[in-house]
């Protein structure tokens, strides 16, 4: 079974487009990327848990369900991830945040981490990491890892785009994640840029180009 599931509802793919246009700005760009954010998390969330309470509504008493407790961190990669948490946030305005930074070594081509920050009880919460673009999957196969070395245990990732060879990669070393995007592109150029995919999504949210 892949790992990889991809969400066609319709306003995924509508707006998923507006992103890959080269002619979107910056400022419609950043609300979007927030707005699928938002969407995607219904979706991510599917399997969450529920339990049953009793209330009152104002006409009479009744069994509802709540979510039973699942504890939510958001976990971007610095820096393009940082465009899908507020859109996480809300939905799961109850989330903590975690942030990883990842630079690229020159000579091994190896992911190395520059900044690390978890809420303390990160091994007991559900996570999303937010990394719009897979492509290599350098980066989130070294993020993952990071994640497991501090006892965490379910791991979700959310992508604007996947490419196949960064999927593959990823699949290989960590076969027990599930990956979400929108868009499944099957090159990278030679840059290691997604084709077509949608540019540098780092300079597309922050207008940096
Ligand atoms: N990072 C990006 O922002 N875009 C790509 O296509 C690949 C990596």
């Amino acid at each position: 079974m892949s790992i990889l599931t991809v969400l066609d509802h319709p306003l995924l793919q509508h707006k998923l487009s507006i992103l890959r246009d080269k002619r979107t700005g910056t400022r419609e760009f950043r609300d979007i990327a927030r707005e699928i954010g938002m969407l995607m998390t219904y979706e991510i969330t599917r399997d969450f848990p529920l339990m049953p309470i009793e209330i009152e509504t104002p006409i009479a008493k009744m069994t509802t369900n709540i979510l039973a407790g699942k504890k939510v961190a958001i976990v971007p990669i610095l820096r393009a991830g940082l465009g899908m948490v507020d859109g996480v946030l809300d939905v799961i305005p109850s989330a903590k945040v975690g942030h990883i930074g990842l630079y690229r070594n020159e000579e091994t081509l190896e992911p190395v981490k520059y900044y690390f920050k978890m809420p303390k009880d990160i091994d007991k919460r559900t996570v999303i990491i937010t990394e719009p673009m897979l492509a290599t999957g350098g980066s989130l196969i070294a993020a993952v890892s990071m994640l497991k070395a501090e006892g965490v245990k379910d791991i979700k990732i959310m992508s604007l785009v996947v490419a196949e060879p960064g999927l593959k990669a990823l699949e290989a070393v960590h076969p027990d994640i599930h990956v979400f995007c929108v868009g499944y592109d099957k090159e990278l150029n030679e840059n290691g840029y997604i084709t077509p995919g949608l540019g540098d999504a780092g300079d597309r949210l922050f207008g940096t180009k």
